[in-house]
């Protein structure tokens, strides 16, 4: 199997500075490309703050971040970024036009065996691909924000890909110390993301007639549903719960709780005010300018006291 160091990632905003990072930290050497210049000027400074927070969190040695920070080259322009890849992933913003012009451009530059990944979070690849002329060598691979901390990313090929690209992506992503997840069909939203919908359907339906406050809905989950899910599967969570008694709430709760498909009233006022969450300072909390900073790593430090834990199960 091929085994795959040279990687470009297109688009270094949220997902793909993350991205960068994890490979780096992988000893691939990485080349990026941004269309807005001040993402790539700021990709070093970005990445450099993450691993410190790792070394903070007793997760990486503090002597290793420039080793890291030099296999990471911002390219000026999106061919040379890819021009000797071996693995080129995109994670420009989720627009479907903008995804097949991009892997369209790109395939004119890269090596004829370069595997192209996407990151879209909805679009699967036999859509965003639709223009490539070699579509064997692409595959979507979906990870989750913040991505050099998150373990898991899905990896689904459309029924074009061929097993050679599955194979060599899956086992770059897991030599990057992340847990990929092959999923067997290309449906929307893929695994996780639907998954995640059908929380976020209750959970704004409950806040929206009003049966807990925002704090409440948060507390009552994490110390539930999150607690249980961060140790074990939904299934294996089924399984001790004893499936006759599942079964049995499943048919008595499942006609009761919300399927519609409209955005909550109450949560589409919050979003037509204005208000979008943390990047706008407020969102169902609030997020003040002079606390945003301390409140992103706390958040982070939260994830990363997780992700000590997950790496010492895998260990284990
Ligand atoms: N943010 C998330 O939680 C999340 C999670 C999983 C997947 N995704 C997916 O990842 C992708 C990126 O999302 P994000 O949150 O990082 O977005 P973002 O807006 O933070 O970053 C996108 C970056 O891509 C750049 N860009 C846009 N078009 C480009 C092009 N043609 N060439 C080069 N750079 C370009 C932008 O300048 C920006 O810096 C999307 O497809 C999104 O759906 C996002």
């Amino acid at each position: 199997m091929k085994v795959l160091q040279r990687v470009a990632v297109l688009g270094l905003g949220t997902m793909g500075h993350g991205i960068a990072q994890t490979f780096a930290m992988a000893g691939c050497e990485v080349t990026g490309f941004d269309e807005i210049s001040a993402a790539g000027d700021s990709l070093h400074d970005r990445v450099r703050q993450n691993l410190r927070d790792f070394v903070e969190a007793e997760l990486f040695e503090a002597d290793q971040i420039d080793s890291v920070l030099k296999r990471l080259r911002v390219c000026r322009t999106e061919a040379e970024a890819v021009r000797h890849a071996e693995f080129v992933t995109e994670a420009v913003r989720e627009d479907l036009a903008a995804k097949q012009e991009l892997f369209e451009r790109i395939e004119r530059d890269v090596s004829d065996d370069a595997i192209l990944a996407s990151n879209s979070s909805t679009f699967p690849i036999s859509q965003s691909g639709a223009r490539l002329r070699r579509p064997e060598r692409a595959v979507v691979t979906h990870w989750f924000n913040p991505p050099h901390i998150v373990p898991t990313v899905e990896v689904v090929g459309s029924p074009q890909t061929n097993e050679g690209t599955i194979q060599a992506t899956l086992e770059l992503l897991r030599r990057s110390g992340k847990l990929a997840i092959r999923i067997n069909q290309e449906l929307p939203g893929f695994l996780v993301n639907r998954v995640q919908i059908a929380v976020m359907r209750e959970v704004w339906d409950l806040l929206d007639r009003g049966v807990a406050s925002v704090e409440d809905i948060d507390a009552a989950i994490q110390g539930s549903m999150g607690f249980r899910l961060a140790a074990l599967g939904p299934l294996r969570i089924h399984d001790f719960g004893g499936l006759d008694i599942q079964t049995a709430v499943f048919r008595n709760l499942a006609p009761q709780i919300a399927s519609g498909t409209e955005v909550p009233p109450k949560v589409q006022a919050i979003v037509d005010a204005g208000h979008h969450g943390f990047k706008t300072g407020r969102g169902f909390y609030e997020y003040p300018p002079e606390v945003a900073d301390q409140v992103r790593s706390d958040r982070d430090q939260r994830y990363l006291s997780l992700l000590r834990l997950f790496h010492a199960r895998q260990r284990s």
